[in-house]
């Protein structure tokens, strides 16, 4: 009986947590965003490249915040747009959502993949 209910667990644990790219298609991320290239958002490449380098091991928190809070200000090159904040997403979205961000900034283009892309992001102050 207990393997039954556990079974149930997990298989609902499946069933209904939403793959990250489901939440962000139904949130509506990708109008402003997309994963490689800039929108009228910051690619979501860049913005896991960016707080990885600034964030260190805060940097999925700090994703998880700007979402569920909104940013603006960050990324001077969108200084006249701003993040939306996004209050509805539970925890449990916002950690799915932060750790597919983080997983992307291995595809930003030009830049190897990592390593210091965040140079000229901290001239232009980045890093306030
Ligand atoms: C109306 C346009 C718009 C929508 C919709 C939008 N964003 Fe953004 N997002 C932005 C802008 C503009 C910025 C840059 C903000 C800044 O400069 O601080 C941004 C920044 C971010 C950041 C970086 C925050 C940081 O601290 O580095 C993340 C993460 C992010 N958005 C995720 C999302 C997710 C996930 C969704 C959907 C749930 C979403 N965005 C929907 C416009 C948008």
């Amino acid at each position: 009986m207990k393997k039954i209910v556990l079974f149930a667990v997990v298989l609902s644990g499946v069933l209904f947590a939403q793959s990250a790219q489901d939440l962000i298609n139904d949130n509506g991320c990708l109008a402003c965003h997309a994963v490689a290239s800039r929108k009228s958002a910051p690619a979501f490449a860049g913005i896991g490249m960016r707080n990885k380098r600034f964030e260190g091991a805060n940097a999925k928190e700090v994703i998880m915040q700007s979402i569920k809070n909104g940013s603006k200000g960050k990324y001077p090159r969108f200084s006249n747009s701003a993040m939306p904040a996004f209050g509805n997403l539970s925890p449990q979205d916002l950690n799915t959502i932060a750790d597919y961000i983080l997983a992307q900034s291995s595809k930003a283009k030009g830049h190897g993949g990592q390593g210091n892309c965040g140079n000229g992001m901290r001239k232009k102050g980045m890093n306030r």
